[in-house]
């Protein structure tokens, strides 16, 4: 049996990022250089900023993922890359720069949806994991609720009508104060608050069960320290934190536990940077518990921006012929 070692590159949002995924996987190296620290200064992320961040960092960070992969280009089977949806304008350095490898060596393209590969991250630690399952993928940009029918076949049964719950976290987080990314700053925060204390709106969405939204429960956070300021209360900011994370938590488990149980599902994953969250898992590991559903989750790494994923991801449609030209560009707004 041969192996087949894929180069993916990530580059859609803020972590320029490059990996060797042998069949599928096994990751051989991931590396990622994150922005954030310079993102962080302007209070999230600037895209002409990202772009040009990504342009310096390429050549470095896929010579060092050949390397600490032990391999070089010539040993290469093909060469992945996300292709959308993320920035437009940091997707192109991916792509062009991946074009430019397969057109130099003559190696097989495989473009990668970014959100495919953020489910395909769960199968780089749980070997056991195949489809189908339900996945819940929440980031900073979506929030889907998807069947995963095959490892290339989803059914996106649920989405966010509004704000993704990533951008709920980073958006609340600037409310009160605490700076970008806000997902990790309010997670801390949480602990230390009560998740009661505030009650915070959960929106259902009339005729569309697995749809979420989550710009209500922001402008109600807004409009709560509004008016404590207003009023001269100083509130509660550890309440605050903890009472608008449960607030995102109950519809995601409600709804991710009802499909898992309507589509006859016992596998359910998470997927996406706002997986990265504790009391997230928790209430999900507990919840699948009780339901006698079995529940993954990738670890933290694999759960935020990474190219091992997408290597992943483009493993299996390798394998199943998926070839791109050199006429593939990036899609900002690439539907799953
Ligand atoms: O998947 P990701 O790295 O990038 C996108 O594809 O969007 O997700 C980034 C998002 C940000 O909104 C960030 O605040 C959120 O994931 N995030 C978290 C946590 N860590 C990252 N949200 C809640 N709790 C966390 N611990
Ligand atoms: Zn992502």
């Amino acid at each position: 049996e041969i192996d087949i070692d894929i180069l993916a590159i990530e580059t859609s949002c803020d972590e320029t990022a490059a990996a060797v995924v042998r069949n599928g996987r096994t990751v051989l190296s991931n590396v990622i250089y994150s922005q954030i620290d310079i993102h962080a200064l302007y209070g999230g992320v600037v895209p002409e900023i990202a772009s040009r961040k990504h342009m310096e960092k390429i050549n470095q960070i896929i010579r060092k993922a050949l390397s600490d992969a032990g391999t070089s280009l010539e040993d290469i089977d093909a060469i992945a890359v996300t292709y959308g949806p993320g920035l437009v304008g940091a997707l192109l350095v991916g792509v062009a720069e991946a074009k430019a490898i397969a057109f130099a060596t003559g190696k097989p393209l495989v473009g990668v949806h970014h959100i495919e590969g953020h489910i395909a991250a769960n199968y780089i630690e749980n070997p056991e994991l195949e489809p189908p399952f339900i996945c819940l993928v929440v980031s900073g940009g979506h929030t889907h609720l998807v069947v995963v029918r095959d490892y290339d076949r989803f059914e996106v049964i649920g989405r966010t009508r509004d704000d993704a719950a990533g951008e709920a976290f980073d958006k609340v987080a600037r409310t009160i104060g605490l700076g970008y990314p806000g997902g990790p700053k309010i997670e801390k925060l949480a602990r230390e608050g009560n998740g009661s204390a505030i009650p915070f709106p959960r929106a259902s969405i009339d005729g569309a069960p697995y749809d979420f939204s989550f710009s209500g429960l922001k402008s109600s956070v807004l409009n709560y320290v509004n008016s404590c300021n207003m009023k001269g209360i100083e509130f509660n900011r550890a309440d605050v934190a903890a009472s608008f994370q449960n607030a995102v938590i109950e519809p995601l488990l409600s709804r991710a536990i009802s499909a898992a149980k309507e589509y006859g599902m016992d596998s359910l994953a998470l997927a996406g940077g706002v997986s990265a969250n504790n009391a997230i898992r928790e209430a999900f590991a507990k919840e699948c518990e009780e339901n006698g559903i079995r529940f993954y989750a990738p670890s933290l790494i694999m759960s935020t921006d990474n190219a091992a994923m997408i290597g992943t991801a483009a493993y299996y449609e390798y394998i199943k012929g998926r070839r791109d030209g050199n006429d593939l560009n990036a899609v900002p707004g690439l539907k799953l």
